[in-house]
């Protein structure tokens, strides 16, 4: 069982679909440690129930915070970390340290609508097709290797709301299914691209 850290912000969903996912033996790991930057975050509760070891972040610069995680990650024998809604900046150093061992999920089909509101940005666009991106984590934001991608159409009458709901959904998916090929060391990045083996 690959040992994981998941970094949260906020409600957390997508940490409740890999717990599940990890319980049901559909992952081939555990999460063994959830960190948080925000106390009130809804995530820390899934956390909690799931009887997963809880931190919040102290405040710090964002150098001593990010040297923190990586502790309390190695503490834990952490091999894989996912960001599932981690609204902090990570330094270039955290990103080497944990170079290709560092997923994130983002809600829009990279390289398009980086950054925050990215559901937003695609209704503002007018793009047809959206949706949401498992990728390997670069110093640049929303930039690394492509793992999954899932797509969903933006109807006429979209708001943020409804292709967030939607974007959710797949966004569930996704992450567990790279996190499956990760924790099963399936995933080879060559020439930052990502190539599954057999
Ligand atoms: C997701 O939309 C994810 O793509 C983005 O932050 C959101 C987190 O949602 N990075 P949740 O906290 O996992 O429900």
């Amino acid at each position: 069982m690959k040992p994981l850290g998941v970094l949260v912000s906020g409600y957390g969903s997508n940490l409740q679909a890999i717990l599940d996912a990890c319980a049901q033996g559909v992952i081939a790991g555990r999460v063994a440690c959830v960190i948080s930057s925000n106390p009130k975050a809804l995530a820390g509760e899934r956390a909690q129930k799931a009887g997963v070891p809880y931190h919040v972040l102290p405040k710090l610069s964002a150098e001593e915070r990010d040297d923190h995680i990586t502790a309390v990650l190695k503490n834990h024998d952490v091999q894989g970390v996912c960001l599932a809604g981690y609204m902090r900046l990570l330094t270039a150093g955290f990103v080497e340290t944990w170079w290709d061992r560092l997923l994130n999920i983002h809600p829009s089909l990279l390289p398009s609508f980086k950054g925050l509101h990215a559901q937003r940005q695609a209704i503002v666009a007018g793009v047809k097709v959206t949706g949401c991106t498992v990728h390997f984590v670069r110093p640049a934001m929303d930039e690394g290797p492509i793992v999954l991608q899932a797509t969903t159409p933006v109807f006429e009458d979209d708001t943020e709301d409804s292709l967030s709901q939607r974007i959710h959904a797949l966004e569930h998916r996704i992450y567990v299914q790279a996190l499956r090929w990760y924790c099963e060391d399936r995933l080879i990045i060559k020439n930052e691209r990502v190539f599954l083996t057999p």
